[in-house]
């Protein structure tokens, strides 16, 4: 309990405190009966928020402290399944889907790393893998497409094509930055921040910083380090 009210610092009133706590032991309790169905799960301490949907989620494995705030919406059925490390958060509205809802050919899935999180209202589209590493931060309005419609031919429509699925690779301790789109392919290097509203179309070396669309070089978190 201690452990627990020294995470309110100074400036919180009691009622906030009393009200947050009322939430935390609604979602500790929603996350406790979720937790049966998963397929696996390391710890108890689960928090799931109000409205949060987790579909199929047999095919869902998570580690430590696993947060699912309010209205987000996972769908777990794909091939590798949904794997979520220790402490990792799925922001407000966030929705995951590795396959669609009526249908159509299965996903591949979702792997993120320890103390990572996934924003408000992110779209995390795993039909191709989508691998994110430990210590990543993804901002709000985040989406990541790991697949494409094939558009080849114009005598049948763009529909009836079919799709392209491919990797995403987030390595570790990137900051993905509110808005930006990642496409399908692309590997994110270890240490790199993609600046707000980007769209990344190519792979990016290690501790850069990318911005504009599509997404350049605009600086190097190592170099400015040595600079310091
Ligand atoms: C990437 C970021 C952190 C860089 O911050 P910074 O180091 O202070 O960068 P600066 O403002 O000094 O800009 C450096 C250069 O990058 C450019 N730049 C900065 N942000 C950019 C963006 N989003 N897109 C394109 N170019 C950008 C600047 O125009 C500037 O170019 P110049 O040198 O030609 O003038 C910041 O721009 C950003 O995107 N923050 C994200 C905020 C956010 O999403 N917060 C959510 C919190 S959960």
């Amino acid at each position: 309990m201690k452990k627990l009210l020294s995470r309110f610092e100074e400036g919180w009133d009691k009622r906030s405190i009393v009200f947050t706590l009322f939430r935390l032991g609604c979602n500790l309790t929603r996350g406790f009966f979720h937790r049966i169905f998963f397929k696996s799960s390391k710890g108890w301490l689960l928090l799931v928020g109000k409205n949060a949907l987790i579909r199929q989620s047999n095919y869902l494995s998570v580690g430590k402290e696993f947060i699912a705030e309010d209205h987000c919406e996972i769908n777990c059925l794909s091939k590798r399944g949904i794997v979520f490390g220790d402490r990792v958060t799925i922001g407000k509205y966030a929705l995951i889907r590795p396959t669609g809802m009526y249908g159509g050919e299965i996903g591949e899935g979702l792997k993120v790393g320890n103390n990572s999180n996934i924003g408000p209202f992110a779209y995390i589209g795993c039909s191709g893998y989508i691998e994110i590493g430990n210590n990543v931060m993804i901002s709000p309005r985040v989406s990541i497409y790991a697949e494409n419609h094939n558009f080849s031919s114009i005598l049948e429509p763009m529909k009836d094509q079919g799709v392209t699925r491919q990797f995403v690779i987030i390595e570790d301790d990137c900051w993905i930055t509110a808005n930006s789109v990642i496409l399908a392919g692309v590997r994110i290097g270890r240490g790199s921040i993609v600046a707000a509203g980007s769209v990344v179309t190519k792979d990016v070396p290690p501790y850069s910083i990318v911005g504009g669309v599509p997404a350049k070089v605009i600086g190097n978190r190592a170099e400015q380090f040595v600079n310091q």
